[in-house]
């Protein structure tokens, strides 16, 4: 079995990012900026944003964080954003999710000027996703298919499955795979015979959030499967996939940790610096 190895793959985006960001810095008299809110005390977060802060440091995107209170008000948020909407030096907006109780993440997100949703959770940007136009994608679903193309895994004809319907992943990850030519289910809590549906795929997406959901068992030999499960248990952190028992089944898998986790964040350094571009082109700093 193939290891897919993000981690060494997000490190060699970001070598390449860093070499066009110094290039991108001399010609524009700036540096990519990304503004990175987080709302509340969630430790799991807290983890996420200083590893996206660190990321933007590596490679020369000014980060600016914003740490807010848990109590905050929504038009407290709102007002955040639509001052960086406006501010010149900021190419994205990051939203960390989920956000506390009380405040309204999905009114949140449809503030954030699409040209700056690195995210690809707006529903401009979704939109445009779901009718194949240039658009800025989600990050762990752009990840997925950046990790696919690095190691020649040709999608075009194969039959993937994506278990998890979620708007961060199973919904963008299904369209991106369609788009590159899959034939492509989703299943979901509600779905009937999951493991036959799963047995029936050439590429296994598991974006569920239970540990050890997937197992060998389900899978056909030489599938591709990629593990998106980040859950952290007594265990440590296990993904949704049993990598041990599919080891001798499957002919490519990513690990959990070191997989789709590491993509993830080099995939929003690649956003912020398309984001960059595109200001840029405009004159927006002019
Ligand atoms: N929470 C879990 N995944 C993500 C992500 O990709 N972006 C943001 N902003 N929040 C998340």
């Amino acid at each position: 079995m193939r290891k897919l190895d993000g981690k060494a793959t997000a490190a060699l985006i970001r070598q390449e990012l860093a070499g066009q960001i110094e290039v991108l810095r001399k010609n524009h008299g700036r540096e990519p900026g990304l503004a990175v809110m987080l709302v509340g005390d969630d430790p799991a977060s807290q983890v996420y944003v200083r590893n996206k802060e660190r990321a933007c440091a590596e490679v020369g995107i000014r980060s600016e964080g914003f740490r807010l209170p848990a109590d905050v008000t929504q038009e407290e948020v709102e007002a955040i954003i639509a001052r960086l909407n406006a501010d010149p030096g900021i190419d994205g907006i990051l939203l960390q999710l989920p956000l506390p109780r009380g405040l309204d993440s999905q009114r949140c997100l449809e503030r954030i000027d699409p040209s700056k949703d690195v995210d690809g959770f707006h529903p401009v940007n979704m939109g445009r996703l779901t009718l194949g136009l240039p658009c800025l994608r989600s990050c762990t679903p752009a990840g997925v298919m950046a990790l696919l193309a690095k190691y020649d895994i040709d999608v075009a004809g194969k039959k993937a499955v994506v278990i998890g319907r979620s708007n961060i992943v199973g919904k963008p990850v299904a369209l991106m795979l369609l788009q590159a030519n899959a034939t492509v289910s989703i299943c979901h809590s509600r779905t009937a015979h999951i493991a036959n549906e799963v047995r029936n795929a050439d590429i296994v997406i598991a974006a569920v959030g239970i540990p050890h959901f997937v197992t060998a068992d389900m899978v056909r030999p030489g599938a591709v499967v990629i593990d998106v499960g980040i859950n952290r248990t007594d265990q440590g952190l296990v993904g949704d996939c049993d990598y041990a028992g599919l080891e001798s089944v499957a002919s490519a898998m990513t690990p959990v940790p070191g997989g789709v986790g590491p993509m993830t964040i080099a995939q929003l350094l690649v956003n912020t610096v398309e984001a960059y571009r595109v200001h840029v082109a405009q004159g927006q700093d002019a």
